[in-house]
């Protein structure tokens, strides 16, 4: 499974990249709504030119008309700009217009098995299943990766899964196990898989033996 950052802010992927963890980014209109004062496609573009793999761009229109009329726009700003679409019978369409111009994809607010297997068919190149939300909610966001990632498996699809709405290193992990190809994570929580107490524990307990010693 690989890692993309889910943010707008330039400062979390820069330091997300120089890790070299980092396949992609995703963004939505949201956290680009968290960025004060910055211009999407500027930022955009600062972002596709630090990050050489995918970057999500989401589109705000939601009829088919202005979704590919924006995605269009949104695909011009550089050649690793994913079109992120909503999973809507328009955004189906939208989907398969932009697969037939070469255009990448991911479906997102991706909530049932269906739903991934239309924006699969449709020739999306993402799907995005969104854990934490459906967590929320009191269903299992986990159990859906693992319907995808089956449904995907036996009918040979290749489109990939992006576990979203990922809440915690538990998420991660289980995303793994189940087959999502990538996980979109925030900031805190990529800084949250690298914790574990036993290793800040064990850093002092060497170097207290290091300074007891008196080596040089
Ligand atoms: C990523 O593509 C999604 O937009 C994001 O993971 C949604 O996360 P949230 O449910 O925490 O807003």
């Amino acid at each position: 499974m690989k890692f993309f950052i889910d943010t707008a802010n330039i400062d979390d992927i820069k330091e997300a990249y120089d890790l070299g963890i980092l396949s992609g980014v995703t963004t939505n209109p949201s956290l680009v709504a968290k960025e004060k004062g910055v211009d999407f496609h500027e930022r955009l573009k600062e972002i596709t030119s630090l990050v050489p793999g995918s970057v999500s761009a989401e589109v705000i229109g939601t009829s088919y008309e202005e979704m590919v009329e924006e995605g269009r726009e949104l695909a011009k700003i550089a050649p690793n700009i994913t079109v992120k679409v909503p999973m809507t019978l328009d955004g189906l369409k939208a989907v398969k217009t932009f697969s037939d111009e070469n255009i990448k994809t991911n479906v997102t607010l991706i909530f049932n098995a269906n739903q991934a297997l239309l924006a699969a068919r449709a020739g999306a190149t993402y799907v995005s299943p969104f854990l934490g939300r459906l967590d929320d909610i009191g269903q299992d966001g986990l159990e859906l990766i693992s319907q995808v990632a089956q449904i995907f498996a036996i009918h040979e699809i290749p489109t990939e899964i992006i576990a979203a709405s990922i809440r915690h290193p538990v998420h991660v992990t289980e995303a793994a196990l189940r087959g999502a190809h990538i996980a979109t994570i925030p900031p805190n929580v990529i800084k949250g898989l690298v914790k574990h107490p036993l290793t800040d524990q064990g850093i002092e307990k060497f170097l207290a033996d290091w300074e007891a010693s008196n080596k040089k």
